[in-house]
């Protein structure tokens, strides 16, 4: 009777999970998503300690209690204080968290079958926890270090390790026969824990190699790459769960680790698509990443009078929002800016989104949708793209990399990249501080070009400013 509540307590929490997945789906729906996904995780834990106290398995409340409360006040803490601008780096660190975390179950896990079988007999179960320990072990601690490493990365790095941990790039060519080695070495270290389970030698080399592993794995990636392994790593730390999950015989953790590991994967491929990147050269090319280009030309800048008088009579308006709406929060601006243009010059306006615009997915919709834009104005990019020949004026606020001509080209660290054809429109006004390059480094042509004007200065100010002109008209 107590095992079936606690079957049914595991069956809702994954319930829970499952339902949670599909609402975040949708702007509209996900807060409900991410509600639910809490609320699943508050019954999978509560039904684990109810089961592992009756099941004479709890050590004591006290480190429980200690460690789910200091855990929530420094969770609380760093969602509270962290700036929209800094999220990749705190999804970065959690994942690698996540995947230490998993990681250290198995080996407490593997250790207390070690005490518990001093001279084990081979069978099909032993077998099974040892490669899943192993595995654990590998994904978790590999991805523990790479998460970290690409937490600084992101965050700009220092150059106190001189070239070797410079962002955004280090890899040379052989790096990645060293990869495929180590990968080796540690199946190898694997198998042969199989053969002697009780050799903890095994398990520190496991444990060693794998975090070299996660580090130059990611030490040559960089630039517009780094959104994708963020999003693999964090499939990583699922995978990482799920095998624990068989360790510890926890049917929730197996269904939650491999929700992780399945949707973590599906958004890294979704990413790829819309960088037309391969995985396999984002892992292995060493691509994503370049200095920054040096800007040889120059451009004289507009005034928001100029622009706003430009608007006046302009039918269709696309806006194209990018990192720098995100750094200047001027979000509630652009909104009042696009009311604006629809009450006094009657003109329709829609919000074109670049699937890799920010430094997060979704980085955008959120903004926007914390200044309530309507969702049916947030055009995906494929959608959006074809209107621009017809529209009057793109209005580019921060945004670089997501509309730079120079990924049709075939050449440098952008090729390929769909990008947002804010090119095509009549005429094109881009707010942005300077004419330095973004993300990836590289120089925009269409800063430069006869139909662009440039507002120079601080998104918010400057967009303050633009709504004070088309006031006064
Ligand atoms: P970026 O290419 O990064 O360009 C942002 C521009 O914003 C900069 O050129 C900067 O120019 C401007 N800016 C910064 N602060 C500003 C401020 N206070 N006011 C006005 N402008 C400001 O942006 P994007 O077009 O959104 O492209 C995103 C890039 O980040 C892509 O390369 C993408 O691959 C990468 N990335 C994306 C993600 C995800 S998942 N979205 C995660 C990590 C990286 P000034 O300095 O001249 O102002």
């Amino acid at each position: 009777m107590f095992e079936d509540w606690v079957t049914f307590g595991y069956l809702l929490s994954a319930a829970l999970f499952i339902f949670g997945l599909k609402k975040l789906g949708h702007p509209r729906t996900a807060p409900r998503g991410n509600q639910y996904g809490m609320m699943g995780m508050a019954v999978a834990v509560i039904t684990t300690v109810i089961d592992m106290h009756f099941d004479g398995g709890i050590i004591g409340w006290t480190i429980i209690g200690s460690g789910l409360i200091i855990g929530s006040i420094i969770g609380y803490i760093m969602a509270v204080k962290v700036e929209m601008t800094g999220m990749p780096e705190m999804v970065a660190l959690f994942n690698g968290f996540g995947g230490a975390a998993s990681a250290l179950v198995a080996l407490s896990e593997a250790w207390k079958w070690i005490e518990e079988n001093a001279a084990p007999e081979p069978s099909l179960g032993t077998t099974v926890t040892v490669v899943a320990a192993g595995l654990s072990a590998l994904v978790g601690w590999m991805t523990l270090t790479g998460s970290l490493l690409a937490m600084y990365k992101l965050k700009g790095g220092v150059e106190i390790f001189g070239k070797w941990f410079r962002t955004p790039t280090w890899g040379p060519a052989w790096l990645n026969p060293i990869k495929g080695l180590l990968f080796i070495s540690v199946i190898a270290l694997i198998y042969l824990s199989i053969e002697d389970p009780t050799n903890t030698e095994y398990i520190w080399g496991i444990i060693g190699i794998s975090c070299v592993l996660g580090i130059i794995l990611v030490l040559p990636i960089g630039g517009a790459d780094m959104p994708v392994v963020v999003s693999l790593l964090n499939s990583l730390s699922g995978i990482a769960a799920a095998f624990t999950g068989f360790i510890i015989n926890n049917s929730v953790l197996i269904i939650a680790g491999s929700l992780v590991g399945a949707s973590g994967l599906i958004l890294t491929i979704i990413m790829c698509k819309a960088m037309n990147r391969q995985l396999a050269d984002v892992l292995f090319k060493s691509f994503g990443g370049t200095d920054k280009q040096q800007l040889t030309r120059t451009k004289t800048g507009s005034d928001p009078e100029e622009v706003a008088m430009m608007l006046d009579g302009a039918q269709k308006v696309i806006i194209v929002p990018g990192y720098g709406m995100a750094v200047s929060q001027c979000q509630h601006q652009v909104k009042e800016f696009a009311d604006l243009l629809s009450d006094r010059f009657d003109t329709e306006v829609k919000y074109a989104i670049h699937p890799v615009a920010g430094r997060m997915p979704g980085h955008m919709n959120v903004l926007l949708a914390e200044a309530n834009v309507p969702y049916e104005q947030l055009i995906e990019m494929d959608e959006i793209n074809p209107e621009f020949p017809e529209c009057d004026m793109a209005v580019v606020i921060g945004a670089n990399d997501t509309c730079n001509p120079v990924a049709r080209s075939g050449e440098g660290p952008l090729a390929g990249m769909p990008i947002i054809d804010a090119d095509q429109a009549r005429t094109v006004c881009i707010i942005k501080r300077s004419l330095s390059v973004g993300y990836a480094g590289v120089d925009n042509d269409l800063f430069y070009e006869d139909k662009t004007m440039m507002l120079f200065g601080d998104g918010k100010a400057m967009m303050t400013e633009l709504n004070n002109a088309m006031k006064e008209l």
